[in-house]
């Protein structure tokens, strides 16, 4: 069935729609996002809708997550575009759109830090990034109080993070996580994706062509987490534009490296092209 979207941006009317859902025997989900929607979160916001019947799509770009020097003043933004988008799929009961006063009308004092997950991978780099994510998401599975909340594989280590999260703190939400959406050339779709020139996009794939290598590898039955991580690294410094973060084959639920590939894991890289630095990954399940 078709859904027709309301725009919500405060939390008392948020809460109240919620409790009228819930009223009905609606079950709830929820999709965070920082807005400048793609066919990617648009992915998730089609499983929320299988998920369960009243679906929230929060809309908020988090300054608590953006590092002194990251992007945040520059973010993209184009929220009548999101609506229009959101409002086209048909999945989307609720965009709620808070502004910063409304999340943050006093500074913290609390907030929700996972150092050990934190401080791996992404976390080199952006040492406050996942404290504020994890921070976030709480506040609004509080607001919201979804059954489901759908979160994308793109972001491997933030999926991580928020599954810990939610199992260590007890948080009642079951967290799906959504295979990542990508361009015809394997670029992984990203709001960030438009910081790219048309020579430095044309480059980009090189992040997906060096993790598909991995993952036929490792179909091959190669087992030796320290080759797969040097040939995608020799693929990605074989570029002439990319420049290296990191390479990493790391266990899925702690985020520490591994020397054998077993269990849940995810193959992460991160690349810079120009100004752009972009992530991707993949996660496999390995006998
Ligand atoms: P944002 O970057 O807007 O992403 C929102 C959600 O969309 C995340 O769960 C992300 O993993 C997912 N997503 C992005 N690109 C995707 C793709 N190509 N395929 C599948 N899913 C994709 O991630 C955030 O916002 C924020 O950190 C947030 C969780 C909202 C907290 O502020």
């Amino acid at each position: 069935m078709t859904k027709t979207l309301s725009q919500i941006s405060t939390i008392e009317s948020l809460r109240s729609a919620v409790r009228e859902a819930k009223s009905n025997g609606r079950k709830v989900a929820l999709v965070p996002t920082m807005g400048y929607l793609h066919e990617g979160h648009l992915s998730l916001v089609e499983e929320a809708s299988k998920q369960a019947d009243f679906v929230v799509v929060s809309i908020f770009v988090n300054p608590l997550q953006f590092g002194e020097n990251e992007d945040l003043a520059n973010y993209p933004r184009d929220l009548d575009h999101d609506l229009r988008l959101l409002s086209a799929s048909g999945h989307c009961d609720v965009a709620f759109t808070p502004s910063v006063e409304e999340m943050y009308p006093v500074p913290l004092v609390t907030t929700v830090q996972l150092p050990s997950m934190a401080s791996k991978l992404c976390g080199r780099t952006r040492p406050i990034h996942f404290a504020g994510v994890a921070t976030v998401v709480t506040k609004l599975f509080q607001i919201v109080q979804p059954d489901v909340a759908c979160f994308g594989q793109k972001d491997g280590q933030q999926l991580a993070v928020i599954r810990r999260m939610v199992k260590d703190l007890n948080m009642p939400v079951n967290v799906v996580g959504v295979p990542t959406v990508r361009e015809e050339d394997g670029l992984a779709k990203s709001s960030r994706n438009v910081y790219l020139s048309k020579e430095e996009r044309e480059h980009a794939p090189v992040l997906y062509q060096a993790l598909s290598w991995a993952k036929a590898e490792i179909e091959r039955g190669q087992r030796d987490a320290t080759e797969i991580v040097r040939g995608v690294r020799e693929r990605i410094e074989q570029d002439s534009i990319a420049r290296l973060d990191y390479v990493e084959a790391v266990e899925m639920d702690t985020l520490e490296s591994v020397s054998v590939l077993s269990g849940d894991v995810m193959i992460a890289v991160a690349a810079y092209f120009g100004k752009a630095r972009l992530i991707d990954n993949i996660q496999l399940h390995v006998e």
